[in-house]
């Protein structure tokens, strides 16, 4: 089957996409997991740039025109409906008003208007009486987000549309940079371009740092002996508001927990916002309840949509909208429709291109280097405190301060590894996927052995000797991680070692296994020889890192690899990760002195002496020589030049 455009994800973005796409005269197909599942059925459907106070100013700009076009667009959609009785998007420019319990500084907003105790009162009365006054934003406003995605639906129904729903994408396969089709469940769809809308799950089949962030709400219904409408405008509390839909129903929303994908309502939550909506408005003590539900809003690192062009000529992004997926569905519609079927970039675009997360660290924002602190107490404060500019290390969009990786293998017993994994101040632990499954000595237990809310867990395939074990190990870790709560984490660390001896990689079956596992969707780094081909070569096919090794595997020769590696890491665009071999904290500072991203050591700390204080040494090693790499060493002179120099000296 061919279409023009295939879109997976068949929530608003999805489906507003689809619709303007089609408008414009292409064959669109929407694949959709679950249609029920959407976070567009969750939301309140409030369009709140104003109220939302959202501090970037590009996001701001793109919410205010995508609320602009609000009226225009759901008139639009309505007419494009065939069934007659779907005529209503609840769309209600009804103002928010955001009532406050302390007085609040002017800020300058000319969007907002203060309104005092008495003024409030007497334009919503009823509010709870510790409010001192508000913020009346009067452009912002709601639309029914469950009408409107039945408008939508069947507007893209009539405009013929297919609409798939029950499919699960499981691969997305690429070749020399383009997309050549779709694989799901019910076998491959192909298309001359494609576009991700597919939410919280769009990491699912790509490295995209697109992670769900619960949200949980009710409704309320207003009392049928009440003849009018109590509220007829948004209320933004703060963590609470209440959206009173013109059907008497009243939203009540909404939490925001990272919990990964958990289902259910539960009592803290919903106790939680009747708490704050009762606090805010307090005659809903006595309404009935309607209705419980949850939704996961697609979050991104910096809360910002991922929109544009990708990594390949014939895909689009169209998904993270976060808090804001309802109030963008009609720019996000207009502008990834002119990308596609125009190639015209609206300048805004820029801001939202997913390379922002897969930026090597020297173009990210700054932030304080400092040396992880170890739980004995016995953090230099020198150390700790000096300060260097420094960004954290990103892989695949997400987020480290450590630029230590450690392992879980080779320590006497779990004591020991549960202390050096805490004195290494690492936030990454690599685990052999499996030793875990054999439940190999000091492998057992390693559910409850470390804090895996904290730790992030890189499963690996160490004992796979082809690239097809190692693939098949890939998808146990992603599993793996899954049950330790790691809903989201698809990192693999590759290895395919064929050779017992030296264990040294094999390049053609981990450029094989990397190829399928990122089209599969994985975070791949693969462990390699210092091959700058190689390395090259991984990075072009999608890798995540590159991890070149120092010197084999266990052997604590240091590193015997520095001149490749030094080539690795200047024609890298992602981390390069210096892996097996370092035996001492010298080598371990000495590779980050040469730009190494981080360092992935086990052996040396696991095999020392006292492993928790060599994990300790290591984690200041690596923050000494990655400190140093960003001061800049001094030149190397041929000569003796004196400490004191004569010149600028006083003499005479
Ligand atoms: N837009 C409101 C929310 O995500 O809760």
């Amino acid at each position: 089957m061919t279409n023009d455009v295939l879109i997976i994800g068949g929530g608003i973005i999805g489906l507003a996409c689809g619709v303007e796409l089609r408008l414009r005269g292409a064959n669109v197909t929407v694949l959709c997991r679950d249609f029920t599942a959407a976070a567009s059925h969750a939301a309140a459907g409030m369009l709140a740039p104003d109220a939302e106070n959202i501090p970037n100013e590009a996001m701001l700009a793109l919410c205010r025109r995508s609320r602009n076009l609000y009226l225009d667009w759901t008139q639009k959609l309505v007419q494009l409906t065939t069934e007659k009785d779907l005529n209503n998007t609840g769309y209600w420019s009804c103002g928010i008003l955001a009532p406050v319990y302390q007085q609040a500084e002017d800020t300058g907003d000319k969007t907002a208007y203060w309104l005092d105790k008495d003024a409030i009162n007497q334009y919503q009365p009823g509010l709870g009486t510790d409010v001192v006054g508000g913020w009346w934003y009067p452009e912002d406003g709601q639309v029914d987000n469950r009408a409107l995605i039945k408008v939508l639906r069947t507007a893209a129904d009539s405009l013929g549309v297919v609409f798939q729903d029950g499919i699960t994408v499981e691969a997305i396969p690429q070749q020399q940079g383009k997309v050549i089709g779709v694989q799901t469940n019910t076998g491959l769809f192909r298309a001359d371009h494609y576009l991700v809308a597919a939410g919280a799950w769009a990491n699912q089949f790509l490295p995209l740092p697109v992670r769900p962030r619960k949200g949980q709400m009710l409704s309320l219904r207003v009392p049928d002996f009440l003849t009018e409408l109590p509220l007829t405008r948004v209320l933004f509390g703060e963590n609470i508001y209440i959206v009173p839909r013109r059907d008497r129903s009243i939203i009540i929303g909404a939490t925001s927990e990272d919990v990964g994908f958990a289902a259910d309502n539960t009592p803290g939550g919903i106790q939680s916002l009747l708490q704050s909506a009762i606090r805010l408005y307090p005659q809903l003590e006595n309404y009935p309840i309607q209705e419980l539900w949850w939704g996961f809003r697609p979050a991104t690192p910096d809360e910002l949509p991922i929109l544009g062009h990708s990594h390949c000529d014939n895909l689009t992004f169209a998904t993270g909208h976060y808090r804001n997926g309802i109030l963008l569905a009609p720019i996000t519609a207009t502008l990834i429709a002119d990308l596609i079927c125009k190639q015209k970039a609206d300048p805004l675009l820029a801001n939202f291109h997913y390379s922002r997360f897969s930026a090597v660290s020297s173009t990210t924002t700054p932030m304080l280097i400092h040396a992880t602190p170890a739980t004995n107490g016995n953090r230099h404060p020198e150390i700790s405190d000096l300060i260097v500019p420094d960004s954290p290390l990103i892989i695949a969009g997400k987020s480290f301060k450590s630029r230590l990786m450690t392992g879980t293998g080779k320590y006497r017993n779990i004591q020991e590894m549960q202390q050096s994994v805490t004195a290494s101040g690492c936030q990454i632990v690599t685990v052999a996927v499996r030793r875990v499954q054999t439940n190999a000595p000091g492998h057992e237990g390693l559910a409850e052995a470390l804090d895996w809310s904290k730790i992030w867990m890189l499963p690996n395939t160490a004992g796979c000797q082809t690239a097809e074990e190692a693939i098949r190990v890939a998808r146990l870790g992603r599993e793996m991680a899954k049950l330790l709560g790691q809903e989201d984490n698809n990192f693999v660390k590759l290895e395919v070692i064929p050779d017992a001896k030296y264990l040294l990689p094999d390049p053609i079956g981990t450029l094989q296994a990397a190829e399928q596992l990122v089209r599969e969707g994985f975070a791949v780094l693969p462990y390699i020889n210092a091959d700058p081909m190689l390395a090259k070569r991984l990075e072009e096919v999608g890798c995540a890192t590159v991890m070149p090794l120092a010197a084999p595997i266990g052997s604590g020769q240091g590193l015997k690899t520095t001149a490749n590696i030094q080539i690795i890491i200047e024609n890298a665009h992602i981390p390069v990760v210096v892996d097996a071999g370092i035996g001492a904290p010298s080598e371990a500072a000495e590779a980050m002195e040469l730009g190494a991203d981080a360092l992935l050591i086990n052996s040396a700390i696991a095999l020392a002496e006292n492993a928790p204080a060599m994990a300790y040494a290591m984690n200041l090693a690596t923050v000494a020589g990655r400190m140093a790499y960003l001061a800049g060493r001094m030149p190397m002179k041929n000569y003796a030049s004196a400490s004191s120099p004569l010149t600028g000296t006083i003499t005479g």
